[in-house]
């Protein structure tokens, strides 16, 4: 298949899950500012048309991206904060409008924010996926030379049965996008005040067995903790601070992502 790159850009990582609301938001903006704090140069592509939380999460909701050069050769300039070059339809849609678009307008949006995003050289791009298999997906692996791609979900068993789907999209014969492996998220519960105690409430080997019948590498485990929640809210993710519990496992995923990448050990799961 006849994909694009992005001239500049080294990376490209698409984070995806099967299921909404599992956490890929929170682990894109957290992977992007870890990876960023580490001395990369990223950039996160907010590619959820429909529900588009990065801005929020980055504490850039309102902001309006630049536009350079001349007419027909427009380029978008990404938002920079916490370190990471951001876009987003996010940043095009009034704030409160539901983006109810038919399949072309939103691919349209998408190929608008890959091919025209002054991204200039980045380490990472990361893309923030819509859940499911839909077509900002297709339209994603049709256009654009993706690299890898990161599986966000909780352990519960109707979180990982749609896992599967995704999964299947990215290691399909004809697209064979390597998979980096599975983000466990809101493996556990901690309470902030108890730090050392666990409840695994969703779960406790769920997606250890999932990973290892898949082939995958269990990349990180992410708990439930109340912070993760209201710094997402407040527009400045955990991983800002490494030595915070919830920012060390982001850190530790961004590790694991750029050894990956260097090496390309990356993890192709068997055909289906
Ligand atoms: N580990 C966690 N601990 C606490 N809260 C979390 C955690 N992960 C995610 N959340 C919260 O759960 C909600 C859903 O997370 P998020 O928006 O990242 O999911 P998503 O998979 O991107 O959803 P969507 O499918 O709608 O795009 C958010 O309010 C987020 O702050
Ligand atoms: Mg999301």
């Amino acid at each position: 298949m006849q994909t694009q790159k992005i001239p500049g850009v080294k990376h490209v990582i698409a984070v995806a899950s099967g299921k909404g609301g599992v956490g890929k938001s929170t682990v894109t903006a957290n992977l992007a500012v870890a990876l960023a704090k580490q001395g990369y140069k990223v950039g996160l592509l907010d590619a959820d048309i429909y529900g588009p939380s990065i801005p929020k999460m980055m504490g850039v909701e309102g902001e309006q991206p630049g536009v350079t050069g001349t007419q027909g050769e427009e380029r978008i300039i990404p938002i920079e904060q916490h370190g990471v070059k951001i876009l987003s339809i996010g940043f095009f849609l009034p704030a409160k409008d539901p983006a109810i678009w038919r399949g072309p307008m939103a691919s349209n949006a998408l190929k608008q924010l890959m091919n025209q995003g002054q991204w200039g050289e980045l380490d990472f791009l990361l893309i923030d996926l819509p859940p499911g298999t839909g077509d900002i997906h297709i339209t994603l692996i049709n256009e654009l030379h993706v690299n890898g791609a990161i599986i966000v979900s909780t352990p519960q068993q109707v979180a990982l049965a749609s896992a599967i789907k995704g999964l299947n999209m990215f290691r399909n014969k004809d697209i064979h996008i390597p998979i980096l492996g599975l983000v466990e998220n809101m493996a556990w519960f901690t309470p902030e005040q108890h730090p050392d105690e666990k409840y695994f409430i969703f779960g406790k080997e769920n997606c250890e067995k999932f990973a290892k019948e898949e082939g995958l590498e269990l990349l990180e485990r992410i708990p439930v903790v109340q912070g993760i929640s209201e710094s997402g809210d407040a527009g400045e993710p955990v991983s800002m601070d490494s030595d915070s519990i919830t920012g060390k496992a982001f850190h530790a995923l961004a590790e694991k992502v750029v050894t990956f990448s260097s090496t390309k050990r990356f993890y192709y799961v068997k055909d289906n």
